[in-house]
């Protein structure tokens, strides 16, 4: 069974929900379904379909820290999943790996599954960093984790994200192979890795015919729910 994850990033307005969770409550799917809604709407997609997620949290659990919202807050709203580290909280919110720790850290302590992000920019992969750039990140962002049977990495190649652009199929083997030898090799444990980056109906179901990607992050092609519906029967 796949995870297939929804990142719907900042898009649909209130009035946009129901017809979005309706549909997805009325078609039938194998695989296991998480929607990471906007933090405003995050309670509106309480589901016995599919699982809540969040698309990002706070390391504190409460207190004044004006505008954000505690991953204790997002459990009591019955979220499971938590994206942390994803390229845009790097980039435009300066996210770095160690605040991205404690985000891992703070979710796990509130008994969810972060979904953590890696991955590597255009320069990086063309100067053939791609995996000291997923090496660093893994290393700096997973201190103090012990059980990843409760976390999913995602390969999520920056160059990748909303550009239509994707790796060829060794290229995902091989980056996500690369990240479960990592675990393997330093921890002794399994972990769930997805791909994400670019992913729609098109391309979907070769991916999914990859041995080792365990589900995937969808962005751009998770916003119209059509969109999503066709990406998920196509690997149902
Ligand atoms: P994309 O985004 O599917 O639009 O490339 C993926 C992501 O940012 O998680």
């Amino acid at each position: 069974m796949k995870l297939i994850v929804a990142n719907l990033k900042m898009n649909l307005l209130f009035e946009e929900i129901n017809v979005y969770k309706e549909t997805l409550e009325n078609i039938s799917f194998t695989n296991k379904i998480v929607v990471c809604a906007p933090m405003a709407f995050v309670p509106l997609f309480k589901s016995d379909k599919y699982s809540l997620g969040a698309q990002n949290c706070y390391v504190e659990d409460k207190g004044a820290y004006t505008g954000e919202v505690s991953a204790k807050q997002l459990k009591s709203l019955g979220a499971e999943y938590v994206i942390v580290g994803h390229s845009e909280r790097r980039s435009y919110f300066k996210e770095e790996n160690d605040f991205i720790n404690k985000k891992c850290l703070k979710v796990l302590e509130n008994n969810m599954l972060p979904i953590l992000c890696v991955g590597e920019i255009t320069e990086e992969k063309l100067a053939g960093n791609t995996y000291n750039v997923i090496q660093k990140e893994l290393a700096e962002c997973l201190v103090g984790i012990n059980n990843f049977d409760n976390l999913v990495i995602a390969y999520e190649p920056i160059w990748s994200i909303g550009t239509g652009l994707i790796p060829s199929v060794d290229e995902i083997k091989d980056a996500i192979a690369y990240i479960k030898e990592y675990v393997k090799g330093n921890y002794r444990q399994e972990v769930k890795v997805l791909y994400g980056g670019s992913v729609n109906m098109n391309n979907i179901f070769e991916i999914g015919q990859i041995d080792n990607v365990d589900g995937f992050l969808i962005g751009t092609s998770s916003i119209n729910i059509n969109d999503f519906v066709n990406d998920i029967e196509k690997i149902n």
